[in-house]
């Protein structure tokens, strides 16, 4: 049995981590930190989690940790990106959890128990199989394993959660015990209704940017997923070169990945005859479309909290110019003034530059011009990497941010096999 100070501590611990998950309103961010946390609470090297797509029936692996893999890697640096998915079934280890779900506790994953014995004590052959190809690719020895169902309140599977390798106080690798299997349990439980607050806030936010994009065409949801996967990639890169402390980069990145998903929802209000143009816009036409930033910024007004702060920012801010140039809008105007489907002033009168056009924005106009550029529009023909990344290159200290495009040019990599991956969506 436990002992029960031990106990405390850790009960204390889970109840600590509960209270700090509850703050997270985007789901990404919050399956990032639930893995963090879960590793930390049983003491794991590694671990993975997914979650369940039951539109297109499919496990989704959204984030993985590797201490070992990532001890290997200069600071700041990542991991591979992995986009792996599969459809659940029982031959996998997580779709099994998922299917039955039930805790799967593996002592080694490459010495398997031919029977399993659940709860109630019956006897069946065991489904699944270990897949090695990860351990192949990376050269990573997975052990022991712990890989639990993660359930709604409304008891839909919400995904699984696998940990990988606990280990003693001396790094060697055990396998999870039955306290181990008890605490993270108490940890899955709490996890449905936290969910939840994050999914809904991420489903009104989808709903408006689903809106905007029945009026823009262009607008599509892989676009827009994009642009936000790009902003949180540089943005922590950014954060790491700069040393900004971990607390204030959680709290950043999830409001940045709400409100680079909305940089564009004013886009609403700008008429079809301008929004669905085939070919350049006039002058006059292009005035008119720069109000898509004041209108975005009216919808998330009045501001409530942080995350409505952000968003408005971002869709104001995200055409401004380090630079100030003149080509950078709306600068200074005052955007409750704007009046739908009315020109923009054709030169601004009071521009704004360099650090107080807030960050956030700063990091959704290079995300939105890299996949602007490389991208087919109805007016302009797709770019090829290369030239995508000179011309951002060149644009350092102009339009955009030096220290954020000396991020972009350490990530680039990345950004492309994200861009590759979203594309296919
Ligand atoms: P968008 O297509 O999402 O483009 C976002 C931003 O990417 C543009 O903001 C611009 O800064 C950059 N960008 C796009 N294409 C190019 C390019 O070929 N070269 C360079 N250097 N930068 C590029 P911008 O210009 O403020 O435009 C805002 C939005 O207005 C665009 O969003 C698009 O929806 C619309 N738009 C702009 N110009 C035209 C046009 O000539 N025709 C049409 N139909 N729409 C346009
Ligand atoms: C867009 O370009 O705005 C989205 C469509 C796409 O390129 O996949
Ligand atoms: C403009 O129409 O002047 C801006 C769009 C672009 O840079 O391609
Ligand atoms: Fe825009
Ligand atoms: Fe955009």
């Amino acid at each position: 049995m436990v002992e029960s100070s031990i106990h405390k501590i850790k009960i204390e611990q889970i109840a600590e981590i509960e209270k700090e998950l509850r703050e997270i309103h985007d789901v990404d961010v919050l399956l990032e930190n639930i893995l963090t946390f879960a590793r930390k609470i049983v003491n794991a090297d590694a671990g993975s989690i997914y979650e369940y797509d039951s539109k297109e029936n499919l496990l989704k692996i959204r984030y993985s940790q590797n201490d070992t893999i990532q001890s290997r890697l200069a600071p700041g640096e990542k991991l591979p990106f992995s986009s792996y998915r599969m459809i659940p079934t029982t031959q996998s280890i997580s779709g099994y959890c998922a299917l039955s779900k039930k805790i799967v506790n593996i002592v080694d994953v490459y010495n398997l128990d031919e029977f399993i014995i659940d709860a109630s004590g019956q006897k069946t052959r065991r489904p699944y199989e270990f897949n090695s190809n990860t351990d192949n690719v990376s050269g990573y020895h997975t052990q022991s394993m712990l890989t639990i169902p993660l359930i709604m309140t409304n008891g839909r599977i919400l995904g699984v959660l696998q940990i990988i390798n606990a280990q003693d106080e001396q790094n060697n690798v055990i396998p999870f015990d039955t306290d181990a299997e008890y605490y993270i349990s108490q940890f899955a439980n709490k996890l449905g209704s936290i969910y939840e607050y994050a999914y809904l806030t991420r489903m009104n936010i989808d709903r408006l940017v689903k809106m905007a994009g029945f009026r823009d065409p262009r607008e599509t949801g892989a676009h827009v997923e994009r642009v936000s996967s790009f902003a949180i990639e540089i943005y922590d890169r950014y954060a790491a070169n700069k040393k900004i402390p971990e607390n204030e980069v959680k709290k950043f990145r999830d409001n940045l990945r709400m409100a680079a998903r909305c940089h564009d929802v004013g886009k609403v209000a700008v008429p079809d005859e301008i929004l669905k143009k085939e070919g350049r816009l006039t002058d006059d036409e292009y005035d008119i479309m720069k109000g898509h930033t004041c209108v975005g910024a009216q919808i998330f007004t009045p501001v409530e909290n942080d995350v409505d702060r952000m968003v408005r920012d971002v869709c104001l801010h995200h055409h401004d110019r380090w630079d100030g140039g003149s080509r950078g809008y709306p600068g200074n105007f005052n955007y409750m003034d704007y009046i739908p489907e009315t020109k923009m002033p054709h030169v601004i009168e009071q521009e704004l530059c360099g650090t107080d056009i807030p960050l956030a924005a700063r990091i959704v106009s290079l995300a939105d011009v890299y996949d602007a550029l490389r991208h087919k529009r109805c007016y302009k023909d797709e770019w090829t990497v290369e030239d995508t990344v000179q011309e951002i290159k060149n644009q350092s200290g102009k339009q955009f941010d030096p220290e954020l495009v000396e991020a972009f040019m350490q990530i680039k990599n990345r950004l492309e096999d994200i861009n590759q991956s979203i594309d296919s969506l």
